[in-house]
């Protein structure tokens, strides 16, 4: 069972960055990386700040703060200091509209709110 809602409209999301959207209470960071855009917990695993500042780059969103780059599609951490994941959440385009499930992470990490 799915339970995709609406997000953001495509072209609200950069061709290559984060777009920071509420979606059912919780934060997520829509990102568009390499033509693909994928959906991340919007609050990084190491401190309580918003993922889509960062830099995106090759698959990966960069936290701004310290510097932890996360992979968009397993929500690993790939650098230090953070060393937990963050959830990652099925995405789903209909025409322009994004819609993500923030109920069924990919991951199976649960948001930390
Ligand atoms: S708050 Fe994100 S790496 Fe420290």
């Amino acid at each position: 069972m799915t339970d995709f809602k609406l997000a953001c409209q495509l072209a609200d999301v950069p061709e290559v960055g984060a777009v920071g959207v509420v979606v059912d209470g919780v934060p997520v960071a829509v990102v568009r990386s390499d033509d693909e855009v994928h959906a991340i917990h919007d609050v990084c695993s190491h401190a309580e700040v918003a993922l889509s500042e960062g830099e995106v780059d090759d698959g990966e969103i960069e936290c701004w703060l310290h510097g932890s780059r996360f992979d968009l599609a397993s929500g690993r951490p790939t650098g230090l200091p953070a060393t937990e994941p963050v959830p990652v959440y099925p995405v789903k385009i209909d025409g322009d509209a994004v819609l993500v499930d923030v109920h069924h992470p990919l991951n199976n990490v649960r948001s930390y709110d």
